[in-house]
């Protein structure tokens, strides 16, 4: 295998994907986030567009003052006082830059700037040389270039670099692009102006409203780019960016054919999906690559005897590697008698095969009514079928306490077989406090990784689903509840992942 060279990852979730409506965060978010981005390893934030607001200028400012590891960049316009807000804001940081850009089509030329091609290849060069007379690192994108003509994108690439330009952004800014013919204008711009991709950085901006940033970004990278502009989950102005998880695993999970580097910690990419979704309050479609609920999850019946035979017949990576915890299997009523069998077998019970077959077959009865059989649902049909008693716990009572001026606090039942245990608990909130007494009851006190509420229809009577993850001496636990209560949905998810991580330990 040829030396990989490496591709440069430019995330640009705190400039174009927060720039989205719904996806706006404070300056405290915006540096929570930008934290974890340099856990992330990516090589360059481009922290916000200073310009545009005191809270945006406020918000790359103490990213740069804080934020160490990444370069951070602000964007500007090619205009002298965008450039001089950025530098006063990014100036802090170790590694800065600036990103400055003017669109080069006709049709934005004409119609958004007003100006001929002459005027835009004057900005152009005199504002990267304004730029370049404050910090080393600039980067000059020519917006909308897929739209743009070939020879005028060629004649303001050579100006910019010419004026001192170190990176060469060409953003697909309305998602026209499609791969060949992406792939073939990286191509013909290296032909032309040779040091890009190497003495010149050569960077893409893909977004995506046909769905393409992603194969878009591979193609040029395919191409000779070899740096990508993209943002966590894909979020971006309209349809969104091209998704950061994506590309670095499609060029970790097949480097065989793209045989190229990247400095990612991919261990990072859920909890940094995981950390925009708590700080925007958007979260990710469940069937979304890599980091959507679903993602490692598996219900229909072949699919879970192929995994529970090798792990690789239907994944292509662990879930490990993208820093989720564990495969796990849902019931419902595509789940074949292994995946069933299994579950069954991780609520603690030994069944002979005639039980298994009676259960099984009430299961599919079941679950033909309801779209997701849970725990809860499992050990009831078991306990009603077969009269088998339970070493599960399970919630018999419980009593919350919260508000304004209130410390929250929770009494609450847990049963066991015949057995009921109760207990008593402070908290921070309803939640913590319900957790802290079941701790109590179960005389665990295991780590809460993951907590995810979802409402699972509309409605003021809707019905709540929790999923937790919690972990106890190194190995991780899924658990999963739902009521119209959501306190219940998450006593009842934590217990059922208390549950799995018993049964283990025995
Ligand atoms: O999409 C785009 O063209 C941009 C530029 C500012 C790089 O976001
Ligand atoms: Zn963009």
């Amino acid at each position: 295998m040829s030396k990989q060279d490496k591709i440069y990852i430019f995330d640009t979730t705190l400039r174009d994907g927060e720039q989205a409506p719904g996806f706006s965060m404070s300056i405290e978010a915006k540096l929570n986030l930008a934290r974890q981005l340099a856990k992330l390893k990516v090589d360059a934030i481009e922290a916000g567009f200073p310009v545009s607001s005191p809270v945006q200028f406020e918000a790359v400012k103490r990213i740069a003052k804080t934020v160490r590891g990444p370069r951070i960049l602000g964007l500007a316009r090619a205009v002298k006082k965008d450039i001089d807000v950025c530098y006063e804001s990014v100036k802090h940081a170790p590694k800065h830059g600036i990103h400055t850009f003017i669109a080069t089509s006709d049709i934005h030329m004409r119609y958004k700037l007003q100006k001929t091609p002459k005027e835009v290849l004057n900005l152009a060069s005199e504002s990267v040389k304004y730029a370049c007379s404050l910090v080393d690192y600039v980067e000059f994108s020519a917006e909308d270039a897929t739209r743009s003509q070939f020879e005028f994108l060629c004649e303001i690439v050579d100006l910019a670099i010419k004026s001192g330009a170190r990176s060469i952004n060409i953003p697909d800014t309305v998602g026209y692009a499609i791969p060949s013919d992406f792939g073939q204008l990286i191509r013909r711009l290296i032909e032309n102006i040779p040091d890009l991709g190497k003495k010149v950085v050569l960077s893409v901006h893909c977004h995506n409203d046909l769905g393409l940033g992603v194969s878009n970004s591979l193609s040029a990278i395919q191409n000779g780019a070899n740096q990508i502009e993209c943002t966590i989950n894909g979020i971006g102005e309209r349809a969104g960016n091209a998704a950061l998880e994506e590309i670095v695993m499609a060029l970790k999970v097949r480097k065989d054919i793209m045989n190229k580097m990247v400095s990612v910690e991919s261990k990072q990419i859920y909890p940094t999906s995981r950390l925009l979704t708590i700080l925007t309050g958007v979260a990710v479609q469940p069937n979304k690559a890599i980091v959507g609920e679903n993602a490692f999850a598996h219900e229909s019946g072949i699919h879970q005897d192929g995994m529970l035979k090798a792990r690789e017949t239907y994944e292509i990576m662990t879930p490990q590697s993208v820093g989720r915890t564990i495969s796990h299997i849902v019931l419902g009523r595509h789940s074949g008698r292994h995946g069933f069998i299994k579950c069954v077998q991780e609520l603690g019970y030994k069944l002979n095969e005639k039980e298994m077959e009676d259960i099984y077959k009430k299961f599919l009865e079941v679950a033909d009514k309801k779209k997701q059989i849970y725990d809860d649902d499992l050990v009831a049909i078991i306990e009603s079928e077969l009269k088998k008693s339970i070493k599960w716990y399970r919630l018999e009572y419980f009593h919350v306490l919260t508000g304004i001026n209130v410390v929250p606090s929770a009494v609450i039942k847990l049963k066991k077989g015949k057995e009921i245990y109760s207990e008593a608990a402070y908290g921070d909130g309803p939640i913590d406090a319900i957790y802290n007494a079941i701790d109590k009851i179960v005389r665990l006190q295991p780590k809460l990784e993951d907590y995810i509420i979802k409402s699972l229809s509309g409605g003021k009577e809707a019905m709540g689903e929790v999923r937790v993850i919690i972990s106890y001496k190194n190995n991780r636990y899924f658990g999963i509840g739902s009521s119209t209560d959501i306190i219940e949905a998450s006593a009842i998810s934590y217990i059922n992942a208390i549950n799995r991580c018993l049964m283990l330990q025995k």
